[in-house]
């Protein structure tokens, strides 16, 4: 049984993980239409896996005796100026996401849940190689400025980045 506080609070990360696969899907659309193809690609798989991390949450809170509200998600910032700001952009909402994961798994240990504690430890790791791999993907862009050809290249590459830091 979920206590009304625990309830809340996963509640209010299902809107979150929903804002985030929104979020990326209309920075997929930037990206998709300002012709970096291969960030476009990366960015809709990021935002089926952010839907995924909400699903999860739904059924958690069902099974749990809970019921999953789904929420009115916000409308998501469609217009960047660059590579760099689209991923400044999406570091900062990945920390602004662990940050929540943390306090839930605070709340759960003062209330004595430990089965939900278990249920977050996923979301923990899961955060933890989030934040990893968009500070990988921001030094890149930081060496590469503005050079037309290394954008190019990474844009070919960020594919690849993922699959290896996610072996
Ligand atoms: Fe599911 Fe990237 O937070």
């Amino acid at each position: 049984m979920l206590s009304n506080s625990v309830k809340e609070a996963l509640n209010n990360q299902i809107k979150l993980e929903g804002d985030s696969s929104n979020g990326y899907l209309a920075m997929a659309v930037w990206a998709e239409i300002n012709g970096f193809e291969g960030v476009a690609n990366f960015l809709y798989e990021h935002s089926e896996e952010e839907r995924m991390h909400m699903l999860k949450l739904v059924k958690f809170i069902n099974e749990r005796n809970g019921e999953a509200i789904v929420p009115q998600f916000e409308k998501p910032k469609n217009n960047f100026s660059s590579l760099n700001e689209l991923f400044e952009a999406v570091l900062a909402h990945e920390i602004k996401v662990s940050e929540n994961i943390n306090n839930i798994v605070e709340l759960t240990l003062n209330e004595k849940d430990y089965a939900t504690h278990n249920f977050l430890q996923w979301y923990v790791s899961e955060q933890i190689e989030e934040e990893r791999l968009c500070r990988l993907i921001l030094e890149k862009l930081d060496l590469i400025g503005s050079d037309k050809g290394g954008l190019y290249l990474f844009d070919r590459d960020i594919q690849s980045l993922h699959t290896k830091l996610a072996k």
